[in-house]
């Protein structure tokens, strides 16, 4: 600790610094979010360390002098899960995995460190938050059995990163961040500063030895990682866990990867072993679908490169107060309101006086345009109180004129409604080619151009 540092104050949401405390954080609105760290200056001798172990050694290269690597991928052991990082995992890469509390990111990972420890060699499992004995509890569970995996029940960075020289592990993993301090800065655990300095640390440590490490990290109830930004640029991959803690099923999702496609989905159910991978989430999806129920939509989502049949639900009732009620659930809410408009507007439905609620069923969350039409056909169907036919699937982007616009990725989305055995199928009139006609077998392609038809189309 130098004495000539002088502390900052750093705003612990979005890690702008002043010199002084502050009641509200200039950059991002934050009220009392500063907190006092004593920062230390790096020596020069310790930066040049830093960078001479990410591997360049500060000297520039020509770009046709740099070898291509391809980055052999390692399995995880969990078919989902590899999907998610693209593949597997890559050495050297650091990958955050966030979710809320009791989601299931210690037993996701601690089933693929046993599972790497047998296939590629021993495994560092840290964690700051549950003793040896805990995680061997539940590793027992798991069936972690005498695979080479150390456990080390530590908070200190240093420590962690003294193990990880000795021990030279093939898969690292620290459960998790916001637990983790370095000796070298004063501020408490979980600070923005404290968590950087450990991510930054524990990046040099992934590069300079080739090794993957998993960093979990929670998630704050505005559903946000505590020091967010700030660390997931410090990051090669971010995975979150999406769903509800009440269902059994949970959703990987990558958000950003720099070794694969982001976007892309894991599905997994949680039992008594553990989670277990989704080999077919459409049907995971549709399970509980009530039979004939006005209200209820389905669509064909597109996760990445998978397509997924959802379930959307929307109920339509009368307002007892003065405003109507607005709730969605799994869709964003001003994408709702922009459909409510343009279903009043273009297909004449009265909806200023009624409460709506749209939820995706299951717990995902959709955000592609392309959910549009299931989205109002759901409404409608609950406004009018008429079931939409039980084996009609539907996608396509409502524009504001109420038309239906195209969409990318439609053959893969008929070809899973056909393969659920739905026979027919409401898609944008834009995506209609005779390829896929052939290729959906006994679904039927309706072609449509504006939500009106599509409405005449499901209720007559
Ligand atoms: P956990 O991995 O501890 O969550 P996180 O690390 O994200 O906080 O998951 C804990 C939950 O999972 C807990 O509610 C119990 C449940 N669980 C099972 O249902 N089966 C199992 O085999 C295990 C290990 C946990
Ligand atoms: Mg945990």
């Amino acid at each position: 600790m130098g004495k000539s540092a002088r502390p900052v104050f750093v705003c612990q949401e979005c890690g702008s610094q002043a010199a002084k405390w502050l009641g509200k954080c200039p950059d991002c609105g934050a009220w009392n979010s500063f907190v006092e760290e004593r920062p230390v200056e790096a020596s020069g001798a310790a930066a040049s360390h830093r960078y001479a172990t990410a591997g360049t050694a500060g000297v520039a290269r020509l770009y046709a002098d740099v070898e291509v690597r391809q980055h052999a991928r390692l399995s995880t052991g969990i078919g989902e899960f590899d999907r998610v990082l693209g593949g597997g995992v890559v050495p050297g890469s650091l990958v955050l995995l966030g979710g809320e509390p009791g989601i299931g990111k210690s037993t996701l990972l601690l089933q693929a460190a046993a599972n790497m420890a047998r296939t590629i060699g021993p495994v560092l499992y840290s964690s700051g938050e549950e003793s040896e004995h805990q995680i061997k509890s539940r590793g027992e569970r798991l069936g972690v059995g005498d695979a080479p995996l150390y456990l080390l029940a530590e908070t200190c960075l240093e420590r962690i990163l003294e193990e990880c020289a000795r021990l030279k592990p093939a898969l690292v993993i620290v459960d998790s961040i916001q637990t983790v301090f370095s000796l070298k800065f004063q501020s408490a655990p979980g600070s923005i500063g404290q968590v950087r300095e450990a991510a930054t640390q524990l990046l040099f440590t992934a590069k300079g030895q080739n090794v993957p490490i998993f960093l979990v990290g929670h998630v704050t109830k505005e559903g946000s990682l505590a020091g967010p930004k700030a660390l997931e640029h410090v990051v090669d991959t971010v995975l979150y866990f999406e769903g509800e803690r009440h269902h059994s099923h949970r959703v990987v999702r990558a958000v950003k990867n720099r070794f694969g496609a982001v976007s892309e989905l894991g599905v997994f159910e949680m039992t008594s072993g553990g989670l277990r991978a989704v080999p077919n989430p459409s049907q995971l999806f549709l399970a509980e679908r009530p039979v004939n129920a006005p209200g209820s939509a389905v669509l064909c989502a597109l996760e990445g490169s998978r397509p997924i049949l959802v379930e959307i639900q929307a109920l339509v009732s009368t307002s007892s107060y003065g405003t109507a009620r607005r709730m969605a659930n799994g869709i964003d809410q001003q994408r709702l309101s922009l459909l409510l408009a343009v279903l009043e507007k273009r297909a004449g439905l009265h909806l200023g006086g009624d409460d709506v609620f749209v939820n995706v069923a299951g717990g995902m969350t959709i955000d592609e345009p392309a959910s549009d039409l299931g989205i109002v056909a759901a409404i409608a169907s609950s406004l009018r109180n008429r079931a939409i036919p039980q084996m009609v699937a539907m996608f396509g982007e409502v524009g504001l004129a109420g038309e239906v616009r195209g969409i990318t990725q439609a053959s893969l989305r008929i070809r899973e409604a056909a393969q659920m055995g739905f026979t027919r199928c409401l898609m944008p009139g834009a995506n209609i080619d005779p390829n896929d006609r052939a290729g959906a077998g006994s679904c039927d392609l309706v072609g449509i151009r504006t939500i009106g038809e599509a409405l005449d189309e499901l209720f007559g």
